[in-house]
């Protein structure tokens, strides 16, 4: 089987994969970093979304080996390196940005993205880079004052859900 080696969360990492293996399935599987879920396992939900590169990708639809080389980011990366909450974390749990917990992961990816994009994103703004994201809960409202709060912006202006 093909041999596949990247960095993930600033280790190196490498495992044998076989070419129809996805990203979400060396991530969860090889390497046990079961914080990344899968959702809909078609690209849909967000759940499984990751960044290689910098970028956000949803990992479902993401062959292991090309990410060969590449940089890969999990929300397991996310966190302080004492363990602490990172930043869009706390906000998350400071503003109630999430109730089952299972698109979480997905989100905070993608908002980590989108703050490192656009660092004082508009409500709006927020609210469109998150079209890829689905809370089945549907507890957007939460979500977007979690996320504007951890660009340092003043919420207090958003009406309470
Ligand atoms: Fe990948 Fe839903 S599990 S987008």
């Amino acid at each position: 089987m093909p041999k596949v080696s990247m960095t993930v969360n600033g280790k190196p990492v490498s495992g044998e994969v076989e070419g129809r293996t996805l990203l979400v399935q060396f991530l969860r599987e090889t390497l046990g970093l079961t914080g990344t879920h899968v959702g809909c396992d078609t690209s849909q939900c967000g759940a499984c979304t990751v960044h290689v590169g910098g970028k956000s990708v949803k990992s479902c639809t993401t062959f292991a080996l090309d990410c060969d080389g590449a940089e890969v980011a999990t929300i397991e990366g996310m966190a302080n390196a004492d363990g602490s909450l990172g930043t869009i974390q706390q906000a998350f749990q400071d503003h109630h940005g999430l109730q089952c917990g299972f698109c979480t992961p997905g989100m905070v990816m993608s908002a980590a993205a989108l703050l490192k994009e656009n660092p004082k994103p508009t409500e709006a703004e927020v609210r469109h880079y998150l079209e890829g994201n689905i809370c089945r809960c549907t507890g957007y409202h939460n979500i977007v004052k979690a996320i504007l709060a951890a660009s340092g912006q003043d919420i207090s202006a958003i009406a309470a859900e």
